[in-house]
């Protein structure tokens, strides 16, 4: 069903805005700042009726990673426009039946980087000095000062494999300290500093005391470590991974630390992480020295949330006022700059033939010029801006118009 929707920049006061899961108060510091004052905020997620509750009449839903979107939710939050999530992950909302519904999803993906970076840094010295089994110790009342198996960081060459917004970071502080980087990418990478790229995975394991993991996850990076790897490490290498879970097989990297022929692993990310705090955590590293195990919190720094925030709440306000969709995972991207007194239209469409050509003749029927237009398609959908030089007299008669365009799934207008 086609849908009309209402005029944002205008309707201020009546666009709905719904925040779940205690998203960071800068998001809502910045809607208010642009003039939106039905900001409803939940520090919890929310499931079955009360999300369906808290959702209805919403025109912006922000949620991080625990609320699930079901195509459902979406279908029954009326006049939905847009969904944010308040952090990387998208795969907790129905992209899909979003994209059907004409309502793009936008996230954060770079903001927790320094984050995860600094904390890989930290746990390179952790476990170049054995800090973990040594504090254990110290806190059972030991008092275990031997300088054997304890290392500095200086000097040692740190293998950073994915050379990425993590990847690369962490190679510049790694370097500051003294460390040799090198690293190894599937794509041709911009090299920072001294870093250096080896051409193979192998060569990046033969050379590496410290290898550290920064991939995403994909088919080509699922066991992309495991037995045969870690033989390739360095005796007494340490092994990194707060990327993500299935990147390492545990049972092979438990097997090395247990004889030794590893000195050590810190490890964020696993193949199966609890769903909430209560649920019990297993891993076959549990009770290994010299391992440091972190529950997912790489990215969960004050100022990564604080800065995921205002680029999700960025990203959704520039769409509320011009419609730009740059940065939305599950549509096509279009982003043009607002000209100063031209009236803007939006039409989401099936990728069908004549669209477009419709859409011109509704213009062109009410003798409306076109000053700029863009379009951009992505499998079976197509998203168009159309600025016109004046208000047509008719806004919602010309609205209609587009809407009956046959395949239209929604059209809206911007003054
Ligand atoms: P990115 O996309 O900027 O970099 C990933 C790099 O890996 C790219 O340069 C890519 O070319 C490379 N790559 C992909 N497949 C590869 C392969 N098969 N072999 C070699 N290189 C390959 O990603 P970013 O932002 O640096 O994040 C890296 C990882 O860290 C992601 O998996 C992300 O999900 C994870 N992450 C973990 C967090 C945590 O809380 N522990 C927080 C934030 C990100």
């Amino acid at each position: 069903m086609p849908r009309t929707l209402p005029d944002a920049p205008f309707g201020r006061a009546e666009t709905r805005v719904v925040l779940l899961e205690g998203i960071s108060a800068s998001a809502a510091g910045l809607f208010a700042a642009a003039g939106y004052t039905d900001i409803q905020r939940h520090a919890k997620a929310l499931e079955g009726a009360a999300l369906v509750d808290a959702v209805r009449g919403a025109h912006i839903i922000g949620i991080r990673s625990r609320t699930q979107l079901s195509s459902a939710v979406l279908a029954g939050a009326g006049p939905l426009i847009a969904v944010g999530c308040f952090c990387i992950g998208t795969d907790q909302v129905d992209l899909q039946a979003a994209r059907a519904l004409g309502i793009p999803v936008f996230n954060a993906p770079f903001s927790n980087t320094r984050s995860v970076a600094e904390l890989t840094i930290g746990e390179i010295v952790m476990l170049l000095r054995r800090i973990t089994p040594r504090s254990a110790d110290a806190h059972g009342g030991g008092w275990d000062k031997s300088a054997q198996g304890s290392f500095e960081v200086r000097g040692k060459v740190l293998g950073i494999v994915g050379y990425g917004n993590i990847g690369s970071q962490l190679s510049t502080m790694a370097e500051a300290m003294g460390m040799r980087v090198i690293y190894y990418d599937r794509t041709n990478k911009l090299r920072h500093g001294n870093t250096e790229s080896v051409p193979t995975l192998a060569d990046l394991l033969r050379q590496s005391d410290v290898v550290s993991l920064h991939v995403p996850d994909l088919p080509s990076t699922r066991g992309m470590i495991g037995a045969d790897e870690i033989a390739a490490m360095r005796p007494g290498a340490y092994l990194i991974n707060n990327s993500r879970g299935r990147v390492v097989d545990l049972d092979a990297l438990a097997a090395a630390l247990r004889a030794g022929r590893l000195a050590g692993a810190a490890v964020d990310v696993f193949p199966t992480e609890p769903k909430s705090a209560g649920e019990r955590f297993a891993t076959p590293l549990q009770g290994l020295p010299n391992v440091i195990l972190t529950p997912h919190i790489g990215g969960s720094t004050e100022e990564a949330q604080e800065r995921i925030g205002e680029e999700v709440a960025h990203k959704l306000l520039d769409f509320l006022d011009s419609g730009s969709t740059g940065g939305a995972v599950n549509f096509p991207h279009v982003e043009q700059p607002r000209s100063p007194g031209q009236p803007r239209f939006l039409h989401v469409h099936r990728n069908v033939p004549g669209v477009l050509g419709q859409i011109n003749a509704v213009f062109s029927q009410i003798g409306l010029n076109v000053s700029a237009q863009v379009l951009q398609t992505e499998g079976d959908l197509g998203y168009v801006m159309v600025d016109v030089e004046r208000r047509p007299t008719g806004r919602s008669a010309t609205l209609a118009a587009l809407c009956d365009i046959e395949g239209t799934i929604r059209a809206r207008a911007l003054d």
